[in-house]
């Protein structure tokens, strides 16, 4: 048995610990690192980069192989590497004024937390850590930092409930938080905020997605790898206008495929592969006009594929491998690689289940799509034109030459 001590060290030190005591100490918390006082900052938002920087790299950063915070030093924060200064934009407060607009570490390998001080980098654009050794949480006071648009946490070690302050931040536009730890339910209000770019795969997120989904106007979504299971939102019918791609892959979705997916107009990527999905693939499909690649694979989809589906212009890469798919319209040949239709019970083709396999899945009752209560979408019907404008400058007020009735005649 390890000695109380040794633990309780082994506690103290742990990445956990050190970043749930700094998040806790949150805005509050006292100058971490001194200020030479005789240093002159140009303005009180450069002293403050300052201090978040210092405090992160004296204190948060436990390994830097890359050495890349090794010219971190000194009060010229925008002479350090991965820091980037610009002149705050017209409209902000400060505008004209040098600020510190991005950080990127990108790939730095670096070890550590994020301490809680990174709200002092309250003009921060960009803030890109991907590929680092971050643990821990993320921190709430990032929620002071109103102009960022950027923000890629992706592939770290960040742990906890997924981590509700991006959902604070006006400006941002591009979220990525891919390969980390963050576990629990993504909150239907992500989906309400003005992102471009989402990116949540390969966490431990789980239950089933909000069903507002598709009031996102993203043009990427990507998903893949958590646990969600439940429903393939068909909210996503919402999203005509603007989703270019798709990623659900392996994500335990055992519903149907809602046919409102047919409204995606301008997607390109459509990957629900590795689910749990049943019934057949709609027809409806084939409303995606501009569809290159379909990845159905892995799922227990059965029936045809719709002959219009193959045939959509476009397509280049049809994969339903895996499924138990009974039939593959001529068309198909065209879209679907060598190998894309493996493990079916398609008649005449190579490499597919035993017969056994087959008739066993289709000796249980047909699957009923609506017994999953999936949320339909309804479209919001357009809206009746509004009236037209008036057509030109308002008339005057004075004279009034109808309402007024002219003089009579004996006094002209
Ligand atoms: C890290 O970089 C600093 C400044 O560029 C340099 O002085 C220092 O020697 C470097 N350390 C290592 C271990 O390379
Ligand atoms: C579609 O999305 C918009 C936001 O883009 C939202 O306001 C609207 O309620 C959604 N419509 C439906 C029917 O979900
Ligand atoms: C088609 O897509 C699948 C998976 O989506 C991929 O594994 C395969 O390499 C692609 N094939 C071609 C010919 O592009």
């Amino acid at each position: 048995m390890m000695p109380k001590a040794a633990v309780l060290l082994l506690l103290l030190l742990g990445c956990l610990a050190a970043a749930a005591a700094a998040a806790e100490a949150g805005e509050a918390a006292e100058l971490a690192v001194a200020v030479d006082p005789s240093w002159r900052f140009p303005s009180q938002r450069l002293r403050d980069a300052y201090v978040a920087l210092q405090t992160w790299k004296q204190q948060a950063i436990f390994s830097d192989p890359r050495n890349l915070t090794g010219d971190w030093v000194g009060p010229a924060v925008c002479g350090y590497t991965g820091v980037f200064c610009a002149p705050l934009p017209e409209g902000a407060p400060g505008a004209g004024e040098l600020a510190v607009a991005g950080v990127d570490l990108n790939h730095g390998d670096i070890a550590g937390y994020l301490p809680p001080e990174l709200g002092l980098l309250a003009d921060l654009a960009l803030l890109h850590l991907n590929s680092n050794r971050f643990c821990g949480l993320v921190p709430a006071a990032l929620r002071r930092l109103r102009l960022l648009a950027e923000l890629d946490l992706s592939n770290n070690r960040l742990v906890g409930a997924f981590p509700g302050v991006v959902l604070e931040l006006p400006a941002l536009r591009f979220l990525d938080l891919r390969f980390n730890d963050f576990e629990g339910a993504v909150p239907r209000e992500l989906f309400d905020r003005p992102l471009d770019a989402i990116f949540l795969n390969h966490n431990r997120l789980r239950s089933p997605l909000p069903d507002n989904l598709g009031n996102s106007p993203a043009s990427v979504i990507v998903l893949a790898d958590n646990a969600f299971g439940g429903c393939l939102p068909a909210s996503l019918g919402n999203m005509s206008a603007t989703l270019n791609e798709i990623l659900l892959i392996n994500n335990g979705l055992d519903s149907c495929v809602p046919p409102e997916v047919g409204l995606l107009r301008e997607l390109t990527v459509f990957d629900v592969s590795f689910n749990s999905l049943v019934g057949p693939l709609p027809p409806q499909v084939a409303g995606m006009r501009k569809l290159e690649q379909l990845d159905v694979a892995h799922n227990l989809l059965s029936g045809p594929v719709p002959d219009a589906v193959c045939a959509l212009p476009r397509l280049k890469n049809l994969t339903i491998s895996y499924n138990f798919f009974t039939g593959e319209p001529p068309s198909c040949a065209r879209v679907v690689p060598s190998d894309g239709d493996a493990r079916n019970c398609l008649p005449n083709r190579p490499a597919q289940r035993t017969p056994q396999q087959c008739a066993a899945f289709y000796s249980r009752p047909p699957v009923d799509c609506a017994a999953f209560q999936c949320k339909p979408f309804v479209p919001v019907p357009p809206l009746p034109p509004p009236p037209p404008a008036y057509p030109g400058p308002l008339p005057p007020v004075y004279p009034m030459p109808y309402s007024s009735p002219p003089p009579p005649a004996r006094y002209r």
